[in-house]
């Protein structure tokens, strides 16, 4: 199985960044070949400029794997904006393939902003979500990653079913 990481925030100090790492670090424990896309390392231009060769690049790598987890930000109570771009100008429809979100905010009560992105990749994609989000805020990071024990289990509990799921889909 192939599962591709994309952490899309651009923030410099993303905590999504770090959420994604700390998923990673379980994924890697399973049977599964994790890639690791930190989106703040590609030129991803909005709908109708003109199309990098990194745009290209990620729609290859998206096609090469068979499942995603998704790193996202809130921004305005929604997905952020470089996220949107990349789902608008460079996600290939990747049917039937399950993804799992990875989100942090600065306030608890943003977490519905994951379903707009559910939304997207449903309607758009006809994708399969995974039926559990880890959600942080900025109040649970260290610049090391997560520390709140709760959102380390949802980590650890995010994984297993990311990885269980994934294996019946392919
Ligand atoms: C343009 C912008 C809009 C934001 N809107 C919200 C919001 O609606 N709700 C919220 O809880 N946090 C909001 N935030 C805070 C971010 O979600 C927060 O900084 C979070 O850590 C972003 O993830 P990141 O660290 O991976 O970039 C916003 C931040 C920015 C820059």
């Amino acid at each position: 199985m192939k599962t591709l990481i994309i952490s899309s925030s651009l923030n410099p100090k993303s905590n999504s960044y770090l959420l994604c790492k700390a998923i990673e670090a379980e994924l890697s424990k399973k049977d599964t070949e994790v890639t690791f896309l930190d989106l703040r390392e590609y030129d991803i231009q909005p709908s109708y400029k003109e199309k990098t060769a990194d745009m290209h690049n990620i729609e290859e790598i998206i096609r090469d794997h068979d499942n995603y987890v998704i790193g996202m930000a809130v921004h305005c109570y929604s997905l952020n904006d470089n996220l949107k771009a990349l789902i608008d100008t460079s996600f290939p429809g990747e049917k039937h393939k399950l993804f799992g979100i990875a989100c942090t905010a600065g306030g608890q009560k943003s977490y519905l902003a994951t379903q707009h992105l559910v939304q997207i990749m449903i309607n758009e994609f006809r994708m399969i979500p995974l039926p559990r989000i880890v959600y942080g805020i900025e109040s649970d990071f260290d610049e090391e990653g997560p520390q709140n024990e709760h959102i380390k289990q949802r980590v650890v509990l995010f994984a297993e079913e990311f990885f269980d799921i994934g294996k019946k889909l392919i």
